[in-house]
């Protein structure tokens, strides 16, 4: 077979530098991290060619004898791995899980609670321009103005007043831990059912770092290319009650054949997931994020809540006298790759909000600790002060680049 710089060399070669850059820069984008080259190699497979309408061992087409093992595998690490009753490991991502679980628990026009997005929830979890905004009836939470946290009391009033049939816990840009006993306490005053969206924590739900989901939550969705470092896809838990809907909901309520492909490289990723280093790693993530809030506090940055308890943290670029955008494009000249984030009752627009949103997950996957991070916060508070140098951004870019080649990035 001819391989793919001879077929087509212009693919090639962009991927080739994909690969450069991902080596070479600071990837501080929270939701992003390395695959090992064993998931990288499942996902690459043959398994691309099958298709298996269908669940493991009761499928519409012929010749899945290793498809149906693959699949009964990942199913099996997964509920091993997080404790779960079901698993459903076929969505094509985390959006589409999501949209799974909205059309297994209810009725278009039927009332949801989910964070709202300026507050760090997910697209999924009610926002306007969203399925689930324009199908649902939703009720949005926010987050305390003064601590920048998670109020339950607020959110049980809401919930009162709503009575939601279901609510959603988690989000995207939440640097806390969230309280799944909570927000269980307040789903079952009001009757509706509590779906958990780990996707951005799920692995520090293993180590302990995160308060586990379960039994609290009736079902829980993550994404498995975050902390699972698994390939892009999706994977919903439930309970053994929400089993029978979430499968038809997912096959055929909303998709066709499975990515057998990834199906394969998820049970590669919960099967790394079981070793101990994965746990250690884990844990270092968040010592990781811990002192590069340190450092961004101890550099005159406002950090939304004051810090972080998890992988993520959410800087106030305003606390510099800049936007998000303009300091997220200045750290990208000078090596460091994060994301503009709006911030909690944000003034200004999703295109150039407030905040820049960092994450560990893909530094500690290189190998990254404490005294980088201490460095890391250092580089920011430079870029901050001066985001117009051109000259101070190469010179940063250039000692990024040195530093990144103490930390070669694995699976490259
Ligand atoms: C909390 C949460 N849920 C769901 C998703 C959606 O995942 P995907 O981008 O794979 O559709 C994301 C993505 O960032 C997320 O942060």
């Amino acid at each position: 077979m001819k391989n793919l710089a001879q077929v087509d060399a212009e693919i090639n070669d962009l991927i080739e530098q994909e690969a450069r850059r991902q080596a070479t820069v600071v990837r501080l984008i929270a939701s992003e991290n390395y695959a090992s080259a064993a998931v990288m190699r499942a996902t690459g497979s043959c398994l691309t060619n099958k298709y298996s309408e269908g669940y493991a061992y009761q499928r519409y087409y012929q010749g899945q004898e290793f498809i149906d093992r693959i699949e009964e595998i990942a199913v099996n690490r997964l509920k091993a791995l997080f404790g779960a009753e079901h698993v459903n490991v076929q969505p094509y991502s985390g959006s589409p899980a999501n949209q799974a679980v909205y059309m297994a628990v209810l009725k278009p026009g039927d009332r949801v609670m989910g964070m709202d997005l300026s507050a760090g929830g997910h697209l999924t979890h009610g926002a306007k321009v969203s399925f689930s905004g324009k199908l649902y009836e939703v009720f949005s939470y926010g987050l305390d103005r003064k601590s920048g946290l998670l109020d339950y009391e607020q959110i049980r009033v809401l919930a009162r007043q709503c009575r939601p049939r279901m609510i959603i816990a988690g989000g995207s840009a939440y640097p806390r831990t969230v309280d799944f006993a909570a927000f269980r306490s307040i789903a079952d005053e009001v009757g509706a059912v509590l779906m958990a969206d780990i996707s951005h924590f799920s692995g520090l739900c293993l180590s302990g770092d995160h308060p586990h989901p379960l039994p609290h939550a009736h079902i829980v969705t993550t994404t498995t290319h975050k902390l699972l470092r698994g390939p892009r896809g999706g994977v919903i838990m439930s309970n053994r009650e929400w089993a029978g809907a979430i499968d038809k909901a997912v096959f055929p309520g909303l998709q066709g054949g499975p990515h057998n492909h990834v199906t394969a490289a998820i049970a590669v990723a919960a099967k790394e997931a079981t070793a101990p280093e994965y746990i250690e790693y884990c844990h270092q993530v968040v010592k990781n994020a811990r002192t590069l809030a340190q450092g961004l506090l101890g550099g005159g940055f406002n950090l939304i809540s004051g810090g972080t308890d998890t992988h993520l943290i959410l800087l106030d670029a305003s606390s510099k006298n800049l936007t998000g955008k303009k300091l997220a494009v200045a750290m990208e000249k000078a090596g460091l790759v994060a994301n503009a984030n709006k911030i909690p009752f944000d003034p200004r627009p999703a295109n150039d909000p407030s905040g820049v949103r960092l994450g560990t997950p893909a530094v500690t996957s290189r190998g990254m600790k404490e005294p980088q991070m201490t460095r890391l916060a250092e580089f920011i508070k430079q870029i901050a002060e001066d985001a117009d140098n051109q000259s101070l951004l190469s010179a940063i870019k250039k000692q990024v680049e040195s530093l990144c080649q103490g930390f070669p990035a694995p699976g490259l």
